[in-house]
């Protein structure tokens, strides 16, 4: 027999995002992984109220779907800027200076790791190893790579994407 669909009960009933994936999923816990990347998607990161409806819809306890959301690494629960910038801090990396990268960015953005600059475009992060060792210094924009890096380099990089912006306004 067919599970009865649930309705959204979210408190905000003009979130038309939300009604429509309840509209679309069952309410069994299978379909967690798959509307935490809609909602991923939609919004840019996972917001706790989203959290609780989840948990409310999918009879599933909050502290699994926190846990699901917090194990893999593209669910976010902040919001994220436009440009993820991750600098890799991994072994290699570090000894031909990534820090120094690191460093320049959080004083340009002014913002710190984990943070998102208030207009909504960067998000700064650390990582370790992308596996491109062999062009280390590396830092990456949206998950491309920027291979044999330096301060100059990001600099030059964060120019063109502030320039870009200015330009799409
Ligand atoms: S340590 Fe940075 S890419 Fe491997």
């Amino acid at each position: 027999m067919e599970k009865e669909k649930k309705q959204c009960n979210c408190k905000n009933k003009k979130d038309l995002f939300l009604e429509k994936l309840f509209q679309e999923y069952l309410p069994e816990k299978d379909n967690l992984i798959q509307m935490l990347n809609e909602v991923q998607e939609h919004y840019g990161y996972v917001p706790m109220h989203v959290q609780k409806v989840l948990s409310e819809f999918l009879n599933v306890p909050m502290a699994e779907i926190y846990g699901v959301v917090t194990f893999y690494s593209r669910f976010s629960l902040e919001p994220q800027g436009k440009y993820k910038i991750s600098v890799c801090l991994g072994t290699a990396c570090f000894v031909k200076g990534s820090q120094k990268i690191m460093d320049r960015l959080v004083d340009r953005l002014k913002i710190k790791e984990g943070e998102t600059t208030k207009d909504g475009l960067f998000t700064i992060e650390q990582t370790r190893c992308v596996g491109a060792c062999g062009l280390a210094p590396v830092f990456t924009v949206n998950g491309e790579v920027y291979g044999r890096a330096s301060v100059q380099k990001l600099d030059q990089v964060l120019d063109e994407l502030i320039e870009k912006e200015k330009q799409a306004k």
